[in-house]
């Protein structure tokens, strides 16, 4: 990364290889059944972008390869990238047990280790949230770099307002000021005009759209406390409340753009 404090990036990496063994027992022992119940709709759900059959399409920060085999899936030439080597090795077990031919590559996402115009599509999912702000900008422009011309970006960040963000963030802020816990990869949120002054110069359209209205219904899957403690009969109306403020929010009240936990950053070279 562009702040290169060896023994930080280091201990940076080292975080997302533990991660990847804690997850591995439900994807390398092929207990797929529990992936499923633990991702719930999530797990195989469409991409979170349009693409189109044949694209060539980079996934920064690929991890396991949660999102890289629907695109696979729906035949785009997908390649992987990712700075921890043990999430590399989970996500070719999982193409491959998906009947796939992974394109995997180690690397950071701060330098990509490809040529100019590589790629008809970038996307990032759940990887510029850990990153410095500064290192965030310099990933927009290693994708700009090898995007080609009128290629897309879709970058997912967490929105600064969104209550469940705005509690995370107040008990990240405790936890490392006051408790002084040292954490590598801490959670970094953003606000739509932050964004746009991220991406300017370097590409030529931004659209941001927000997404989950929360709080507190996520019952995406059943291992979050809300699906445990919220009766089963309210799941459905909360989503759809959850559901329709994304419609305005993206159709016709853009106001409530920062309030979505998540933000979609949708950028054109
Ligand atoms: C929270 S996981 C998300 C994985 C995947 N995108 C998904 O949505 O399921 C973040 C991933 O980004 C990777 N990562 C973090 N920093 C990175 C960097 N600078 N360059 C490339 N990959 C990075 C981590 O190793 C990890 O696999």
């Amino acid at each position: 990364m562009i702040i290169r404090e060896k023994d930080f990036f280091k201990e940076y990496i080292g975080v997302w290889d533990e991660g990847a063994e804690k997850d591995a027992p439900f994807i390398t022992l092929g207990i797929e059944v529990l992936l499923k119940d633990y991702y719930g709709d999530l797990l195989d759900a469409p991409p979170p972008f349009p693409m189109k059959e044949g694209e060539f399409i980079l996934d920064l920060g690929c991890g396991w390869g949660r999102v890289l085999k629907p695109v696979m899936d729906r035949k785009g030439i997908g390649v992987g990238l990712d700075i921890s080597g043990k999430m590399l090795s989970l996500s070719r077990d999982h193409l491959k047990k998906n009947g796939h031919i992974p394109r995997l590559t180690r690397g950071d996402g701060t330098r990509l280790p490809f040529r100019e115009d590589s790629f008809d599509r970038v996307y990032s999912l759940l990887v510029l949230q850990h990153l410095s702000k500064e290192n965030g900008r310099e990933v927009m422009q290693e994708i700009s770099r090898v995007l080609k011309e009128g290629g897309t970006a879709h970058v997912r960040v967490p929105g600064r307002f969104a209550p469940e963000n705005l509690l995370f963030s107040f008990l990240q802020f405790i936890s490392i000021h006051v408790f002084r816990y040292r954490d590598p990869i801490r959670m970094r949120f953003y606000r739509p005009g932050e964004i746009r002054r991220m991406c300017r110069g370097i590409f030529s359209n931004v659209e941001i759209t927000a997404h989950e209205f929360r709080p507190p219904w996520n019952f995406h899957t059943k291992w979050t406390w809300h699906y445990i403690l919220v009766p089963r009969f309210l799941h459905r109306p909360l989503r759809k409340i959850s559901d329709r403020l994304e419609n305005l929010a993206n159709r016709h009240l853009g106001f409530l753009k920062p309030f979505g936990v998540v933000l979609m950053i949708h950028a054109r070279k």
